[in-house]
């Protein structure tokens, strides 16, 4: 048996859309920063029949997705030439700390953890491009929870480390008003991106400059700019998501009362903080750490939401 761990990231140029849904090849680049907290961590062996456990209820969708991933990951093995190491069936234990579809991307550090996990179990070792792209057959997103630090996901599908984390060390106080399931999924909403009549020329933009500006901003640890690019791509991306068919609405009216409240902190207090929204009504505030102390006691003063505090993180690891 072996277990591997993993934690979400955070993107700060969105993934939203495909080239090809079945292998989750994006239709654009993104760029994230990995999370070192809230953990999952996942388990496999051998056996001769694939069993899903989990601490949560899983749904017949869930599992679905399970067996697709590993079939997905045997044929991509196959691929790289790797047959004779291929795991039979596996039962695959999950053990997760983060509650699903709030925009906290679980997913991400499920697929992350089971390909890392997956990694260890097969008798050759494999290279961190390989297992994140074990990881994106699983979730788009959970490729890039591999690496540590500021990574990106590539419009082939390939992923590399932008910057490791000890090279800026930013933080994610996420706050999240509304801890219910979100009802459509992203895998569903990645599907339909391209009917959105925003979706083109938000994936010109992605590959024009704003991939260019984020990596440049990381480089540089110029908050700014990266407030200013991040904010813009998200905005964009909420755009293409309530305008595709049928249209999809992940934010609230608590998640725009954060965003007010919190720009107004921003500009009153000058402090280096950015608010960046996944799938969900969740608000990840990304700030430096002299913003840390102030975004914190904001986020616990909101008595209906449920705050996490996390920072730039280590990516998948053996547990
Ligand atoms: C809005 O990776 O969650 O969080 O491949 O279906 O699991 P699946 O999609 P997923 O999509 C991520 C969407 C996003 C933006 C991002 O993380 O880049």
């Amino acid at each position: 048996m072996t277990t591997a761990a993993s934690a979400p990231n955070i993107a700060l140029i969105k993934y939203w859309g495909n080239s090809n849904d079945d292998l989750r090849v994006p239709a654009a680049g993104s760029v994230s920063m990995t999370l070192d907290s809230p953990t999952v961590s996942i388990s496999v062996e051998h056996t001769d029949e694939l069993i899903v456990e989990s601490d949560k209820k899983l749904t017949p969708t869930d599992l679905g997705r399970f067996e697709k991933t590993l079939e997905n990951i045997k044929h991509y093995l196959i691929l790289e030439g790797l047959e004779t190491t291929l795991p039979g069936y596996v039962k695959i234990s999950v053990d997760s700390k983060i509650p699903a579809g709030i925009g906290l991307a679980s997913s991400a550090a499920v697929f992350s953890a089971l390909a890392k996990a997956i990694s260890l179990l097969v008798d050759t070792e494999l290279t961190d491009e390989q297992i994140a792209t074990m990881a994106r057959l699983g979730s788009g997103s959970a490729a890039r929870s591999i690496y540590d630090g500021f990574v990106a996901l590539d419009a082939d599908g390939t992923t590399r480390q932008v910057a490791p984390m000890d090279h800026w060390k930013l933080h994610d106080i996420i706050i999240a008003p509304d801890i219910d399931h979100k009802k459509v999924g992203s895998t569903e909403g990645h599907r339909l991106a391209h009917t959105s009549p925003a979706f083109d020329a938000r994936i010109k933009a992605i590959e024009e400059y704003r991939v260019q500006e984020c990596e440049d901003a990381i480089t540089q640890k110029d908050f700014e700019k990266l407030m200013r690019v991040s904010e813009e791509d998200c905005e964009d991306m909420h755009c293409v998501m309530q305008t595709q068919n049928p249209p999809l609405q992940y934010l609230n009216d608590e998640t725009h009362r954060l965003i007010r409240e919190l720009k107004s902190l921003r500009a009153d207090k000058h402090l280096p903080l950015l608010c960046t929204m996944d799938a969900g009504p969740t608000v990840h505030v990304i700030c430096e750490e002299e913003a840390v102390e102030a975004v914190k006691n904001y986020a616990h003063a909101q008595e209906e939401c449920t705050v996490f505090e996390a920072q730039v993180g280590k990516g998948s690891y053996s547990a």
